[in-house]
Formats: structure tokens, C-alpha cells, sequence
């Protein structure tokens, strides 16, 4: 059964509130004129401050939230709750390599967010990936392996099945280093055997690859079996390439 894909931009900490409802519009209008496959899910982590502005402009692109708080309210300076989100996202991104890296957030508090997000119905998507120095030592499924077991831990296989999984390597973000094609469907075939263990149908996970993807490797990428969709930060922000990923994976009905 094919599930589709999901092509997600992951905006970071860039655009205001204005900028990102202005891209949504355009966006908007090129995804009505043109014809991508219809199984395509289209979704954009723009940053907190804008998530009311692109809110109910059109149902096309689906929205998520780069991040979350660990609880639902209290003494929590700059934090954002789940209850907070409710009205505004689908998904909820968690353990980005941006997270875990430099705002030291570990794997038992990454679970702790997942299982929030679960309980509150959103969609997480749990970001996994080896650093450079773990892939030369050929440490790179071990350290998939345990981001997955500690960061899924205490979730049901059937709330398990709901979980987007996004492998980034870190040494590819934001380098212009991808994996190549056949490198990044060895972690993924990897990722779902894990998944196998825990997710009620494994196959119906989501699997994205995230890491330098542009519009000139995104259709390769796409082609792999285990490879259901990508997670793209720089070639987000800007409309054409954006949208040229989007394109070349309808490749098959673009006319
Ligand atoms: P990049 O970022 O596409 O700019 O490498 C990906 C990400 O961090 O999600």
C-alpha cells in the first residue's frame, strides 16, 4: 500500500510573522495551479511567532511547531505548552539535532515531550541522527537505535505507528554534505527493522531523510523504498526551491 510522502520545511528561527503568511499565500497559489500527486502531505515548521498568522490560510499546507514544552503549564519561563499549541498545529517536531546539541535536551526529556504530544493528539516527529564522529566509528545504527529506544520508551505500538520519524546525520545539516541515496536507505531500512519491535504496523511509519536536501537530490533521495518524504531547513525558505522539491517528487503526474 502506498502511503505517500511528506515533503516538511523546517524554517528554524527565521522569518517573521508577516514573511511567513506572505510565503504561505504564494505557496498557496502555486500548489492550485499546478498537479502534484494528491497522496503528497505538504508541511511547514515555522517558527512560534507565527503560527497564529498562517493559520487558516489555506488547508494545503499543514502546520507543525519546531518544538515544545514538557509540561502543560507553571513556572516555566519561555516555554510553550501543548495547550498553547492545540489550536494551531498537527505536528509537533521533537529532539531536532539543534536541540540536543545546543540546548542540551537529552532523551529522556525528548520522551517526555513525545509522550505530551501523543497524549495531546498531536503528530510528533522525533529527529534522530549520528554525528560525524559516531558514523567514522561506525557507531551510526547504534546511536539510531538508542535514540529510538529511549526517546519512543513507554509508548504504546499503536501510538508508536503515529510517530514520524526524521533521520538527519548531524554532519549533513546545514553543510551542503548529504547522505547519498543508498547510504541514507541503509539507516532507514535500519530505522523501520527497529520500528518493527515497537509500531503496531511499522510500515505505516513515516520515515523522512532531513540533511542538505535541495531540489537537485530530493528526487533520488525519494526514490528510495524506506524513504517516505524529506525534512528540509535551508531550501525551505525560499519559494522556488521549495517548490521544485515538491515538483520533482510528483514527478510521476507533473504534466
Ligand atoms: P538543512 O536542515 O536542510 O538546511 O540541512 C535540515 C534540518 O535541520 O532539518
Amino acid at each position: 500500500m502506498n502511503k505517500g510522502l511528506i515533503i516538511a520545511g523546517n524554517w528554524k528561527m527565521h522569518k517573521t510573522a508577516g514573511e511567513s503568511a506572505a510565503f504561505f499565500q504564494e505557496l498557496d497559489q502555486l500548489l492550485e495551479s499546478e498537479n502534484y500527486r494528491d497522496d503528497l502531505t505538504i508541511l511547514i515548521f515555522p517558527p512560534f511567532t507565527s503560527l497564529a498568522a498562517v493559520r487558516g490560510i489555506t488547508s494545503r499546507i499543514e502546520i507543525g511547531a519546531q518544538n515544545m514544552g514538557a509540561h502543560e503549564q507553571g513556572a516555566f519561563t519561555g516555554e510553550i505548552s501543548p495547550l498553547m499549541l492545540k489550536d494551531l498545529v498537527k505536528y509537533v517536531m521533537i529532539g531536532h539535532s539543534e536541540r540536543r546539541q545546543l540546548f542540551g535536551e537529552d532523551d529522556s526529556l525528548i520522551n517526555q515531550k513525545i509522550r505530551l504530544t501523543l497524549s495531546h493528539g498531536f503528530t510528533p516527529m522525533l529527529c534522530v541522527g549520528e554525528t560525524l564522529d559516531e558514523r567514522e566509528r561506525g557507531r551510526t545504527l547504534d546511536r539510531i537505535a538508542s535514540q529510538l529506544d529511549l526517546g519512543l520508551a513507554g509508548v504504546t505500538p499503536e501510538k508508536v505507528q503515529d510517530v514520524v520519524i526524521a533521520y538527519e546525520p548531524v554532519w549533513a545539516i546545514g553543510t551542503g554534505k548529504t547522505a547519498s541515496p543508498e547510504e541514507a536507505q541503509e539507516v532507514h531500512a535500519a530505522i523501520r527493522d527497529i520500528l518493527k519491535k515497537k509500531s503496531h504496523d511499522a510500515n505505516k511509519n513515516f520515515i523522512l531523510y532531513g540533511g542538505s536536501v535541495n531540489p537537485d537530490n530530493s528526487g533520488y533521495l525519494m526514490n528510495q523504498p524506506d524513504i517516505d518524504g524529506a525534512l528540509i531547513g535551508g531550501a525551505s525558505l525560499k519559494i522556488e526551491s521549495f517548490f521544485d522539491i515538491i515538483l520533482n517528487s510528483s514527478n510521476p503526474v507533473r504534466q
